[in-house]
């Protein structure tokens, strides 16, 4: 007997992203369902889940069907010991305890960045899921890092063929990337190409960001510096980006390797709670 669900995809906006109806990720999801969602992901790009009810285990197994999360990464999370979820899960949050937040990127803006392109082996998906959110601000915006490579002139396409740009990591969030030219032995980094091919769907990204990319090797500092501000010209652009305005209950996985994402400001009284975990990556390679 087949009592899979229908499925159904509805988009989400111009840019990218469709909205998935018909699931609830509290049961699990089955092979079929898992396959169907895995190939959703990699053709939109971003997949959104609305009026989940879940728990830390249930955001675990949904990592785990498209690819098995990653250990958590980020050095400033700080979860209960007695937390067994604590190691694979994440907060975004900007509730503070003696002063000190307990998630990471607690407050305002965020700059456009792939998270995991100053690690070796980039996450392919992150998963975040609203608990509690601001009534203003504090969308998250999606940009189509294919679209900004379709978009590029001849010219530009040509001048990236080959080239191999620095990603640094340094927790800022709005201030730009990191000083290239600096020790790098004390920040988290690593080199991708600048236009990477989609390892599932084998399509051309874009794989620069203005939060992250601190540097196209083998250019002069000024010249790397000029072609990039070029690039973020195309990677901000209005009509490849989709503005997700978070409720309590939705559920967002996002691709990293055919995405950006970014954050609007919102009022520091305000709480904004929600959980992360991330689906482990692979190496890209250049697609031009
Ligand atoms: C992240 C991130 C954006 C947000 O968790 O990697 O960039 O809207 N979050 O909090
Ligand atoms: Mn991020």
């Amino acid at each position: 007997m087949n009592r899979q669900p229908k499925i159904t995809l509805r988009p989400l906006s111009a840019a990218l992203g469709v909205e998935v109806l018909g699931v609830d990720l509290r049961a699990s999801l089955g092979r079929a369902t898992a396959e169907v969602l895995s190939a959703a992901l990699d053709e939109h790009t971003i997949l959104l889940f609305r009026d989940q009810d879940l728990s830390e285990s249930d955001q675990l197994r949904l990592a785990d069907a498209f690819g098995g999360p990653s250990l958590r990464s980020r050095p400033v999370h700080k979860r209960a010991e007695d937390n067994p979820y604590a190691e694979k899960i994440g907060l975004v949050t900007n509730i503070r305890k003696d002063g000190k937040p307990i998630g990471s990127l607690p407050d305002g803006e965020l700059w456009f960045h792939h998270d995991g392109s100053f690690i070796d082996l980039p996450y392919r998906a992150t998963i975040l899921y609203a608990v509690e959110v601001p009534e203003i601000g504090g969308h998250t915006l999606f940009a189509n890092m294919y679209q900004a490579y379709d978009d590029l002139s001849d010219d530009l396409k040509q001048q990236l063929g080959g080239l191999i740009c620095l990603n640094i990591f340094d927790h800022q969030t709005t201030a730009g990337p990191a000083d290239p030219d600096q020790d790098l032995s004390a920040v988290r980094h690593a080199r991708h190409p600048a236009v990477v091919r989609h390892p599932n769907n084998g399509r051309a990204a874009l794989y620069v960001s203005p939060l992250l990319t601190a540097r196209i090797e083998g250019l002069p500092r000024q010249e790397s510096d000029r072609l990039l501000a070029e690039l973020f010209k195309y990677t901000s652009n209005e009509k490849i980006i989709y503005e997700h305005v978070w409720r309590p209950g939705d559920l967002v996985i996002w691709d990293n390797w055919g995405s950006t994402h970014a954050r609007t400001d919102f009022p520091a009284d305000q709480t904004r709670l929600l959980r992360r975990s991330i689906v482990k990556g692979q190496a890209l390679e250049a697609a031009v």
